[in-house]
């Protein structure tokens, strides 16, 4: 027997209306599959138990989520959400308390609301207390019929009659129980109605019945408990959570002038006084820090970027570091495995792939470096290549410190340059170099005077 609260979360619906191979509860918001916002949720508001009950395309979701954290309850034949809540039975024998009951596809609920509903919950000693919400447009959910504060019962829109059609305050599908009365209530219930299912809404009419408190909390904001079954309440989620998102950093001390363009996914950590363009995208484990300035249409996935380090137009940064003080862009492209150490320019046209450039290094112009350990304090000149493919193998240069490196110039890798050297314009350097050097590998250039005009004559 596990210990703390338990929280159960339905997630064997088959989400026919994503039209999706993809399970509906691993569709993304922000970054994040939609069934991590539940379980978050629940954990942040102190439940320690949490159980998932999956169904459709099970396998796929529980590989969503690796570790030992949740336990998973097997639905094979989906025949209810209280149904649902019986596959759980089992693993909550001995459990007692209360009881939360989520369903994945409500990512939008928060923490503090559960909070709320748990406080309520456990003050008016109630059986059930269900979470409700004021629709204008009640269409499709459980209607709540009350009696004052006790709930009646929970009438599902195919059963219900004109009048109860009317009612508009809904079932939201999350509820706290009473464990101990929800399980036993459980064993009551028959699938005399018209989805021919078990209603989990029954046991709300059946606590009535056994002279026990039924109670409802209506949340303040209806979007809060919107539910996802399609992809435009899908966008209209992410929309939500984004605003989200981005109102919390900027309460935070994050400048961006036109919040509505800028993505940000859940988990990505900005530092204060940064300033962030419209049209920027930052995805994953990403992490900003302070007093950056990150322009418009600059994507980045994966990847820290320390203080005052300033990103131009157009730039993609993926699975790289970026140090303090950095000018990277416009349009630069730093791939996976990019260390910038700090201080150092990446400029216009640079594309850069596993590669550690030392402190005050650059590389301002059109040019690729990839495979290459690079020391401090070096400059690439316009159109620097290094050659580290050779069509079967990858190879590395090594470039020391204070190296100055001309333009045009090739690196045929493996090779080492050594500190202080310099490399003349238009080389290709195919043997190491030792400090101090010049190396130079220029064809001598030739001269023929007239030439043109000998040829122009004679045709
Ligand atoms: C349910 C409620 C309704 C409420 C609405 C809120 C019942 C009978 N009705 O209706 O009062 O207004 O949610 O959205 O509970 N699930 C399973 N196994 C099943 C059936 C469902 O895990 O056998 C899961 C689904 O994956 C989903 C959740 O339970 O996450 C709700 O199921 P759904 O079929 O969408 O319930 P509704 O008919 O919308
Ligand atoms: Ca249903």
């Amino acid at each position: 027997m596990q210990k703390g609260l338990a929280a159960v979360i339905l997630a064997a619906g088959k989400g026919t209306r994503m039209r999706s191979a993809l399970a509906k509860v691993l569709h993304p918001i922000c970054g994040q599959p939609m069934l991590s916002y539940p379980l978050e949720a629940a954990k942040q508001a102190g439940f320690k138990q949490l159980k998932v009950v999956v169904g459709h395309q099970a396998e796929q979701v529980t590989e969503a989520f690796p570790g030992d954290e949740i336990t998973w309850i097997q639905q094979t034949d989906q025949l209810g959400t209280g149904h649902a809540l019986m596959c759980a039975a089992d693993s909550l024998r001995g459990y007692s308390g209360a009881l939360l009951l989520l369903c994945g596809d409500v990512p939008l609920l928060q923490a503090e609301t559960l909070e709320r509903l748990l406080r309520y919950h456990s003050q008016q000693q109630a059986a059930v207390t269900v979470l409700t919400a004021q629709m204008p447009n009640p269409a499709g959910y459980g209607r709540i019929i009350r009696d004052g504060e006790q709930v009646l019962q929970i009438v599902e829109e195919k059963d219900a009659t004109e009048e109860q059609r009317q009612v508009t305050e809904i079932n939201t599908g999350t509820y706290l129980f009473d464990a101990a009365f929800v399980l036993s209530a459980l064993k009551g219930l028959n699938k005399n109605n018209a989805q021919g299912e078990y209603y989990l809404t029954d046991v709300v009419a059946a606590a009535v019945a056994a002279g026990e408190k039924t109670r409802a909390l209506c949340v303040d904001d209806p979007t809060e408990v919107m539910g996802i079954n399609d992809r435009c309440q899908l966008a209209e989620a992410e929309v939500l959570m984004r605003w989200r998102i981005n109102a919390n950093l900027m309460f935070g001390g994050i400048s961006m002038p036109d919040p509505t363009t800028v993505y940000i996914d859940n988990g990505v950590e900005i530092g204060m006084d940064t300033i962030l363009h419209p049209n920027v995208h930052l995805r994953g484990k990403t992490s900003i820090g302070k007093n950056c300035i990150i322009e418009t249409g600059v994507v980045v996935v994966d990847s820290q970027i320390a203080d005052n380090t300033h990103i131009k137009a157009g730039s993609a940064i993926e699975e790289s570091q970026i140090g303090e003080n950095c000018k990277v862009g416009p349009m630069a492209h730093l791939r996976p495995g990019t260390v910038l150490v700090g201080n150092n320019k990446i400029g216009n046209f640079v594309e850069t792939k596993k590669i550690y450039l030392g402190e005050k290094s650059q590389a301002s112009h059109l040019t690729y470096l990839g495979d290459a350990e690079i020391g401090t304090n070096v400059n690439f000149g316009c159109g620097t290549i290094t050659c580290n493919y050779d069509g079967l193998n990858k190879h590395k240069t090594t470039v020391e410190d204070d190296v100055f490196v001309g333009s045009d110039c090739q690196f045929i890798a493996p090779v080492k340059i050594g500190r202080n050297s310099l490399i003349a314009a238009g080389s290709t350097i195919t043997k190491d170099v030792p400090a101090d050097a010049l190396a130079l590998s220029r064809v001598e250039q030739t001269v023929i005077a007239g030439w043109r005009l000998r040829k122009q004559k004679k045709s």
